[in-house]
């Protein structure tokens, strides 16, 4: 299935079976901002617990947080969020189109990457099992001629982007050709700048009120919450923050369903260590992160590293764990070495010391900071896409049939069980409800008695319950029940009273986070 048509059935799947819809929907939407559904939330919050024990329950020396998401507008000053949290913006004349420019020239860059695949893709053909792809792209000459393209639009690139030349990033555009999708004209205004944070004001009176944003990443209010967190939980370097919380950006080019939206979530922990140590534990969480991701057995081929070219200012090391999206390998976390310019700069702003005592050293320094940053949404994307999967089943009378299965990893699934009646009398909804009964306190479990047992199966394998339990009439005189995999779909008859521990031992947590 070509990934573009993918990308549109996850987005209609997810709509369809109660993960995610467009926010005020009724009122016509609201550009990128989204809300989860009954099933839907239930996977976010999976994936939230599975991050939080791998960070809090794993790492005796990493603690939680939830700051708020109003914090003193000084906070936006001093992390420097007030003066360069731009993106750099160009309209198009016709179209009156509003872009991002570095997007702009990114999308160019892929199309470039693009061209190198259609000529791998045809080469592998032509030439079958002998085919070498690594002196392929060393020789071919259409292949060099557009790596030399990329190359050369990369450094400029990063160039425009790190002097903040925002006429270079115009020249950019112009010299590649670059047109807008929509009129398909190159008729573009200058690059300016857009600061991406949202402000509102506090206070009842408009002379009393004073403006305050909504804040653009939970990082700060880490920060701001360094010396507490410390001194209350004698904590001795190194030692971590985690936070889960939303984040707000005025993203200008919002697209690509819940990837890019103007209000989200984040999971961040910021790691205080000693000046110094810094790239070890950037190493270490690097690695630490990726395997986390690897664990969800979505195949370590669909992620990459990919280290900055442009570090942030306030960055010596930074990169991006990136996934095969359906729309190509895109950021899905950040791993930054922060250096102490957070903390130092609230302590120039706040006047307050955010020192440590390291009584080894006998020594006071500010610490250095590694952070690890993933989307909540880019995350539950990642695994939604992963997981979708359209098969062709061949039927025991010869014929053909087809599902749509969610293959969720069982711990992350919203429904872990559902119960079906085999028909709706003789007893049967009473003994399935009684099933519900005992197994809701461990798992979020499902009564179903509508349609046939197929059909029940089939929208189940949709929303990616892992186990569907059938009540027929042997079970009103031997207590089994037969039990039915999502994946494989194959059916084995159980006893009821073991049902706890079957569901109990593929659902939880506890392997996965062993894995770690
Ligand atoms: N504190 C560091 C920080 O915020 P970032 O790279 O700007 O770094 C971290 O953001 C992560 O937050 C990204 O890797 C991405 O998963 C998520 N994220 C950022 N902007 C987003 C947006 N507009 N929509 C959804 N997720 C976003």
């Amino acid at each position: 299935m070509a990934q573009e048509d993918l990308f549109k059935k996850l987005v209609s799947h997810c709509k369809e079976y109660g993960y995610v819809f467009q926010s005020s929907e009724v009122y016509d939407g609201l550009s990128a901002v989204y809300d989860y559904g009954q099933y839907g939330v239930e996977l976010k919050n999976n994936i939230k617990k599975y991050w939080w024990d791998s960070m809090v329950l794993l790492y005796e020396n990493v603690v939680g947080l939830d700051s708020a998401i109003f914090m003193h507008p000084t906070i936006w000053k001093a992390s420097g969020h007030v003066d360069a949290f731009n993106d750099p913006l160009v309209d198009n004349k016709d179209s009156k189109k509003r872009y991002r420019a570095d997007v702009l020239i990114e999308d160019q860059r892929a199309k470039f990457e693009g061209k190198i695949e259609k000529e791998i893709t045809k080469a592998k053909k032509r030439f079958g099992e002998a085919f070498n792809e690594d002196q392929f792209k060393e020789t071919n000459p259409r292949v060099l001629a557009n790596q030399g393209k990329i190359d050369e639009l990369t450094a400029r690139f990063a160039k425009a982007m790190n002097d903040n030349d925002l006429e270079g990033l115009k020249q950019i555009i112009l010299d590649y050709e670059i047109s807008c999708p929509v009129s398909g004209t190159k008729n573009w205004t200058d690059v300016r700048q857009f600061n991406l944070m949202f402000s509102t004001e506090m206070g009842s009176t408009a002379e009393g009120a004073s403006k305050i944003y909504l804040r653009p990443e939970t990082a700060q209010g880490i920060f701001v919450n360094y010396l507490n967190v410390q001194k209350t939980g004698r904590m001795k370097l190194p030692f971590g923050i985690a936070q889960i919380g939303k984040a707000f950006r005025n993203e200008i080019v919002a697209r690509q369903f819940i990837f890019r939206m103007r209000e989200f979530e984040q999971m961040e922990m910021q790691y205080f260590v000693r000046p110094g140590e810094e790239m070890k534990w950037f190493k270490h969480w690097k690695q630490f992160r990726m395997k986390w991701h690897q664990s969800l057995g979505f195949g370590s081929e669909n992620y990459r590293f990919h280290d900055h070219d442009k570090l942030a200012h306030y960055a010596n090391a930074a990169t991006d764990i990136e996934f095969k999206y359906p729309f190509g390998f895109k950021e899905v976390e950040g791993i930054h070495s922060r250096t102490d310019y957070d903390l130092k700069q609230h302590q120039e702003y706040s006047g307050k010391k955010f020192q440590f005592f390291d009584p080894e050293l006998n020594e006071s320094y500010t610490p250095y900071v590694v952070e690890t940053s993933i989307g909540v949404d880019r995350m539950f994307l990642q695994v939604i896409s992963a997981s979708y999967t359209e098969e062709e089943i061949k039927k025991e009378n010869g014929k053909t049939d087809s599902r749509v299965v969610l293959s969720l990893p069982a711990f992350l699934a919203p429904v872990k069980l559902a119960v079906f009646p085999l028909i709706k009398k003789d007893g049967l909804p009473d003994i399935a409800r009684e099933i519900i009964n005992e197994l809701k306190f461990d798992f979020y479990c499902q009564y179903d008695e509508k349609d046939s047992i197929g059909k029940r199966y089939r929208r189940h394998d949709a929303i990616g319950t892992p186990f569907c339990v059938t009540v027929d009439h042997q079970t009103a005189t031997d207590r089994t029940v037969t039990i039915r995999h999502r994946d494989t779909m194959e059916q084995e008859r159980v006893k009821i009273e073991d049902l706890k521990r079957i569901i109990g031992e593929n659902v939880s947590y506890e392997k996965a986070l062993r894995s770690l």
